[in-house]
């Protein structure tokens, strides 16, 4: 591989897991934990609904392509990324030259049943969430595909086995050797 950082950078739709696999691999690795979300909301000083409703959604694509820009001084990181940030063509080359960009997937089932648990996603907030799903995912899947490098399939998979592959498949794009 021949990027320069060793980071692991994780991209994928809403109720993916990113954020609870990459906790647990950063965990697991000794790395540190970035969430490009939770970055955005820090810096904007409010959470991510206020965001799209005082600012709108270019707004917060172009904190997200601010954010990617200011983590190129990173290594041994996990970054999360949120859903929609391969929605902008100019954040695939800042993704990898980040890392090691993994795409999680999941059917549009579990992700839809992940989702529905949480409320709080502004773009998800339609007279009929389950057909933005599937149209938002329709949409991307190519996109996060263009991206990765690797490809984990988490539907049938419990989190930890997800980090356990990932980890693997991590340390074989870095030529680790040693156990993690
Ligand atoms: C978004 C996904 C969210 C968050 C924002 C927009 C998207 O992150 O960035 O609500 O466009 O898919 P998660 O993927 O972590 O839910």
């Amino acid at each position: 591989m021949t990027t320069a950082h060793t980071n692991i950078v994780l991209i994928g739709f809403m109720g993916s897991g990113k954020t609870s696999i990459g906790r647990l691999v950063a965990q697991r690795l000794g790395f540190q934990f970035i969430d490009t979300d939770a970055v955005i909301v820090e810096r904007a000083g409010m959470q991510i609904p206020e965001i799209f409703e005082r600012h709108g959604e270019a707004w917060f694509r172009e904190q997200e392509t601010c954010t990617l820009r200011s983590l190129g001084i990173l290594n041994r990181a996990v970054i999360s990324t949120g859903g929609g940030i391969v929605t902008r063509e100019a954040n695939h080359e800042l993704l990898r030259e980040l890392g090691f960009v993994v795409w999680l997937t999941a059917s549009e089932d579990v992700i839809f049943e992940r989702v529905s648990r949480n409320r709080k996603r502004p773009l998800l907030q339609t007279a009929d969430p389950r057909a933005t799903v599937h149209k938002l995912l329709a949409e991307r899947r190519p996109l996060y595909e263009a991206v990765a490098q690797f490809t984990l399939e988490t539907t049938t998979l419990a989190h930890e086995m997800t980090a356990t592959a990932l980890i693997a498949e991590a340390r074989r794009a870095f030529s680790w050797d040693s156990e993690a």
